[in-house]
């Protein structure tokens, strides 16, 4: 048994995860500030059992009274603003991510340094830190220059965890352009009896997650927590597809065509770099493969709230 600290406990991915660690046998605690909350409206309704502690991880003081009360094995931290959109509408966007994110961090490691210098941090960063393409990525690879100099300073033992896009009813559900991921997106259109939309030709080239997947790989993670101080990087997805096989998977079970739209962004179509997901692997990680399952299950799964779906929030509206 670990005693387990999330950061972030309210989100997509932070809720989903108290339930599985708990399930594991783990004691999960954990905080949010709400900050998605305020910010979008979720199509599935937020179901919480019990109540979340309000706290903003840029207040270090708040955080280290938090973290001596509970005393973690484990911190993981998932708090920060994951939308490459919303860090690129303007100045004020961009800054109030990049002050998020990176102070956010950089009081996470402050605070266990004093309180929980021992503890195991989980962080979670991006596969797109592999291709920065948004003042969001490149708030994500600050963090991770951060983390690796507090393990070479005084010992931080760190799992910085590069994540591609997970699809999958979470703690929430969206699919606007700021807030949900791809999949979850085109899986609204095609309920909606929309165009599947793909940015440019669709042959970008990201390695996709299901959401169990991605549980299952932090139950791994909090497993094996590094035996003694080190940075280690550790690359979480299933598998890697095209964009517009996915969008074709979608299509064909809602009975839509998919539509190449003008690529609102600029990004790279692959990954640079070593983009294995062997550690997992080693360690027990059975990657889904059968995608075009996971999808079919994600759209009934959604299918219910199909009638609230807002087809104005479809077309993306932020170009850089
Ligand atoms: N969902 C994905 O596909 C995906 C893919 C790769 C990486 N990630 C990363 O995983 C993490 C979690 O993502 P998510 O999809 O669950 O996002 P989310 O927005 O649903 O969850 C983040 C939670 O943290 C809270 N938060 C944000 N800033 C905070 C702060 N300063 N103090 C306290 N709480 C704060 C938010 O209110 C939210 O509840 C993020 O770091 C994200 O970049 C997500």
């Amino acid at each position: 048994m670990n005693r387990v600290f999330i950061l972030g406990i309210d989100g997509y991915l932070g809720w989903r995860l108290q339930q599985h660690l708990r399930g594991c046998g783990h004691r999960v605690s954990g905080c949010d500030n709400f900050f998605r909350r305020e910010v979008v409206k979720s199509l599935v309704p937020i179901v919480r059992t019990s109540a979340i502690p309000r706290l903003d991880i840029r207040v270090t003081s708040g955080l280290r009274e938090m973290l001596k009360v509970f005393k973690p094995d484990t911190v993981v931290h998932l708090a920060e603003i994951p939308s490459a959109p919303y860090s690129m509408k303007d100045a004020q966007h961009t800054i109030a991510v990049q002050d998020n994110n990176v102070i956010g961090s950089l009081s996470v490691l402050l605070a266990m340094r004093e309180v929980c210098p021992e503890a195991h941090l989980i962080k979670l960063g991006s596969m797109g830190e592999y291709i920065p393409s948004s003042w969001y990525h490149m708030s994500k690879v600050l963090d991770s220059k951060n983390c690796e100099y507090a393990s070479q300073l005084w010992g931080a033992r760190i799992t910085d965890v590069m994540q591609g896009p997970v699809y999958g009813v979470g703690g929430r559900f969206d699919y606007d352009e700021c807030w949900g991921t791809v999949v979850n997106r085109w899986v609204c259109m095609g309920l909606a009896k929309h165009d599947i939309l793909v940015y440019g030709d669709g042959a970008q080239v990201r390695g996709f997650l299901p959401i169990q997947d991605s549980m299952r790989c932090f139950e791994i993670e909090v497993a094996h927590p590094p035996k003694k101080a080190i940075y280690r990087r550790v690359n979480q997805y299933a598998k890697k597809h095209p964009l517009k096989e996915l969008a074709g998977i979608v299509a064909s079970a809602c009975g839509v065509k998919v539509k190449y739209i003008p690529n609102p962004r600029i990004e790279a179509n692959t990954y640079e770099g070593d983009t294995g997901t062997e550690w997992l692997e080693h360690r027990g990680y059975d990657p889904s493969t059968d995608t075009e399952a996971a999808i079919l299950e994600l759209i009934e799964h959604v299918r219910p709230y199909r009638d609230n779906i807002d087809t104005n929030q479809f077309l993306p509206k932020v170009r850089w």
